[in-house]
């Protein structure tokens, strides 16, 4: 078995920063095999359920085209699809699932589920994003991240711009805490993390010499940043009466050419999780231009379409890092 077999993949603090990097570097081995046609099936036989109480097309695609890749079977479980949140607990039905699946992946609201499943299902549990943390998403980030920058990882600098409360804010925090790269929080102070994430990413830099700057002044945040990174400003499961407070506090940390000219580094690339609301390609998107007179949010549509975004690269990426959490959780033998 692999030095993971059998682990949970709940949040980025449940891992040392050579498991993480482990991870990536998995995640890099097996892309490369994948586009050599040389992928071996480590997964025969595996069964993974998918359950998502809130939608998705990234991690839900990542999942399944991993899995099959791998030889693995996938049951997805739809946002109204199971019993799970209506009929039945969370509890019961870890157990219930556990004794059926090799692993089970969960997309929900709040961590506590998704720590719950972990602690009944008998079977390696995976976050595949909740309210608090979005953990494959950062593998993606980071394998993107050694992929567009000749720096090694701990050299490397990102800003993330806008909403830091939420999942990818406090992602982003922990994850360049812990891998000991400079990470940089601009948004106004009321949307930064919680002060117990604050204080956890800052003892981790304290540990392991990262940087970590929290920040209200995107010039001074992203100065000599090798990425800049935003997320949607209103996250699923939010109403959408939060729109206008949220369109008048982050405007001012939208990305824009300034944003990445602000940088002074001409190489500079953007980083988004997707979705993205950069032009008036959706009908939600749509709606929200027309009532506010925007063209965009969170990134402009410039940015966006430029050579410094790497934003497919980083979606591809969900695919290759989320197959190296299953082979590293699930593979039967070693992989050495
Ligand atoms: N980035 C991401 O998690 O995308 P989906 O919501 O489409 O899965
Ligand atoms: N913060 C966003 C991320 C989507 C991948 C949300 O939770 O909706």
């Amino acid at each position: 078995p692999t030095a993971l077999a059998g682990r949970h993949f709940l949040k980025e603090l449940d891992f040392t920063e050579e498991e993480f990097r482990g991870l990536v570097e998995l995640a890099a081995e097996l892309k490369a095999a994948k586009k050599a046609g040389t992928e071996t099936r480590h997964l025969r036989g595996r069964n993974i359920a998918l359950i998502f109480e809130k939608t998705s097309t990234r991690t839900r695609c990542a999942f399944e085209v991993a899995a099959a890749d791998q030889g693995a079977h996938t049951t997805y479980l739809d946002p109204s699809g199971s019993q799970m949140g209506h009929k039945e607990s969370v509890k019961d039905t870890a157990r219930v699932l556990g004794r059926m699946f090799d692993a089970i992946e969960y997309r929900g609201d709040s961590q506590a589920k998704v720590e719950e499943l972990a602690a009944y299902a008998g079977v390696p549990v995976y976050n595949g994003l909740t309210d608090d943390w979005h953990p494959t998403q950062m593998l993606a980030d980071v394998l993107t991240m050694t992929e567009h920058s000749a720096k090694p990882l701990r050299k490397i600098s990102f800003a993330y711009l806008g909403d830091a409360r939420f999942n990818m804010g406090n992602s982003y925090l922990i994850t360049g805490a812990l891998l000991g790269m400079d990470v940089r929080i601009v948004a106004p102070k009321s949307y930064w993390p919680a002060q117990e994430v604050i204080d956890r990413a800052r003892e981790l830099a304290a540990a392991g010499g990262a940087r970590v700057t929290l920040t209200e002044d995107v010039a001074e945040g992203v100065a000599g940043a090798d990425f800049v990174a935003t997320d949607v400003w209103v996250s699923m499961g939010e109403p959408a009466e939060v729109w206008d407070e949220r369109i008048t506090a982050l405007t001012p940390y939208a990305v824009t050419m300034d944003v990445l000219r602000a940088t002074g580094n001409p190489d500079v690339k953007f980083l988004h999780c997707l979705p993205a609301f950069h032009d008036l390609g959706t009908a939600v998107g749509q709606r929200i231009f027309e009532t506010h007179g925007l063209r965009s949010l969170e990134v402009t549509d410039e940015v966006f379409e430029s050579a410094h975004s790497v934003v497919f690269d980083e979606a591809e990426n969900r695919l290759h890092t989320i197959k190296a959490v299953l082979v590293a959780t699930l593979a039967r033998e070693s992989l050495a």
